[in-house]
């Protein structure tokens, strides 16, 4: 970290000594102030519920101007990634820091593909959920079983175990969530088949039957892709930093990736798609666009819960530049499939220009993120709802992967242990209980 000249000096009103803060400085974006000697030489926590002005890390993978709109991977910005490159391409950039070149995609694309199989005796495990549990529920199940399946990969302090453990999580990740797909359906699972991509080779999996081959659609494949590398990192999202916490415990990987997968399920970060998605059918089925306006007063009822889903973000202050490209694949995907007239994406689309030229949503700032549109791309690809989430969690492992990996790297690391203020009874003693009224 690179110390700036500037200090922060932290004093207080009741005369007790001022004590100067060093400041460091991030190569682009807000400095930190360092509050580590804080409590040591003060006796004194900070306080800030929800990390909103708490960096936890110093990282060097993902960095986001929420006011800008920008989000850059490793330095590159989003838009060139996704129109450039291809989804193994952004997981190399993640995990390894630079893109690769041709020789090392061939070799990477390789390494994934001969991990895609699971251990055949994950279906007798999958066999224990019931038919109609949720994919994140099952997922969460799947994914956490992965570190009894793979013993040789369990070491977090050892970099060639993390090594190993990141391709398997992110070649067996669309295995899984396909035969959780194809589970809950009562389908065969389909078996990876290794002279496909990595994209189209998860699209087969979805939706080929023994009996029928799937031909994969170039538009489709191209759109699922895209939205894997999307969703690939977002810097420390709340289930980044649950598979951080987790993993500084010196826990496994896989089961680190599990509780990045139980957060992730939360509406308010990777439910939001499916949420969006249902929000979008409640509209319609209520009489569509002429209902928005009286939707829209609902949101903005401070007795109400509704939120317009899909809309609003931590960080984003500005347009999320995912949910823009989200939008673009969206024309694409609804074009090549005849579905221009799409009732959903002609709600969604009058939806975001009122609620973007609504006082409430303005004066907020809260716009369109990712979700907004991705589950319109995925119900057209023929993705059902419930799987979204799952989708997301695909996506996601590589940075949850890349982000454990940096911890477990930096000298700095320890274990996550916030602390708190305190309001609960004051030392007392236990009356016995014949004697308590
Ligand atoms: N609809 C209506 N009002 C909203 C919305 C929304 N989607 N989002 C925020 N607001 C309002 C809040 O009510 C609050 O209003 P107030 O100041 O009058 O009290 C104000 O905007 C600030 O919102 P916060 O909830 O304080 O913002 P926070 O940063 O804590 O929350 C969050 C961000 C959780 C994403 C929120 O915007 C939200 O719930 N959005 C809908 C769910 C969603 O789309 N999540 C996906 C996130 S992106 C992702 O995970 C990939």
């Amino acid at each position: 970290m690179t110390p700036s000249d500037v200090k922060a000096t932290l004093s207080f009103s009741d005369g007790s000594p001022s004590m100067d803060l060093p400041i460091y400085k991030g190569s682009v974006g807000p400095d930190v102030i360092d509050i580590r000697k804080l409590y040591g030489q003060t006796g004194k926590f900070t306080y800030d519920p929800g990390f909103l002005s708490t960096a936890s890390c110093n990282s060097t993978i993902t960095y986001i101007d929420g006011d800008k709109g920008e989000l850059l991977y490793r330095g590159y910005p989003i838009e060139e990634l996704a129109r450039n490159c291809d989804f193994m391409e952004v997981c190399y950039l993640l995990l390894k820091g630079e893109l690769p070149n041709p020789q090392e995609k061939k070799d990477f694309d390789r390494l994934v593909t001969v991990h895609t199989m699971v251990n055949e005796q994950m279906q007798f495990f999958l066999r224990g959920f019931r038919r109609d549990a949720h994919p994140m529920a099952v997922m969460t199940g799947l994914v956490g079983a992965l570190s009894a399946f793979y013993h040789d990969s369990t070491d977090v302090h050892n970099p060639e175990h993390r090594a190993i453990a990141a391709i398997r999580l992110i070649a067996k990740m669309p295995t899984l969530v396909a035969m959780s797909y194809k589970y809950g359906i009562g389908q065969p699972y389909i078996y990876p088949k290794n002279s496909l991509s990595y994209t189209a080779n998860f699209m087969r999996m979805m939706f080929a039957t023994p009996c029928e081959e799937y031909e994969p659609n170039d538009v489709l494949v191209r759109a699922m892709d895209r939205i894997f590398i999307l969703h690939a990192d977002h810097e420390q999202n709340a289930s980044t930093s649950t598979v951080r916490l987790c993993g500084s415990s010196g826990t496994n990987p896989f089961a680190a990736i599990a509780a990045g997968v139980a957060c992730l399920w939360g509406p308010a970060h990777g439910g939001a798609n499916e949420a969006c998605l249902n929000m979008l059918g409640d509209i319609q089925k209520q009489g569509g666009v002429e209902k928005i306006g009286e939707f829209i007063k609902q949101v903005k009822d401070k007795n109400s819960s509704v939120k317009l889903m899909g809309f609003g973000h931590r960080v984003y202050k500005n347009y999320d530049p995912r949910a823009k490209l989200m939008r673009e694949t969206c024309h694409e995907v609804l074009g090549a499939l005849g579905l221009q007239n799409d009732p959903l994406f002609k709600l969604a689309m009058e939806l975001e220009k009122i609620a973007l030229e609504d006082e409430y949503f303005v004066a907020r700032k809260l716009y369109p993120n990712v979700d907004f549109y991705s589950g319109i791309v995925q119900r057209a690809i023929g993705i059902p709802v419930p799987l979204f989430t799952a989708i997301f969690a695909l996506a996601r492992t590589v940075g949850w992967i890349a982000q454990l990996d940096e911890m477990i790297g930096d000298p700095e690391y320890k274990i996550g242990r916030p602390r708190q203020l305190f309001v609960g009874s004051k030392p007392r003693q236990v009356v016995p209980l014949a004697k308590r009224a």
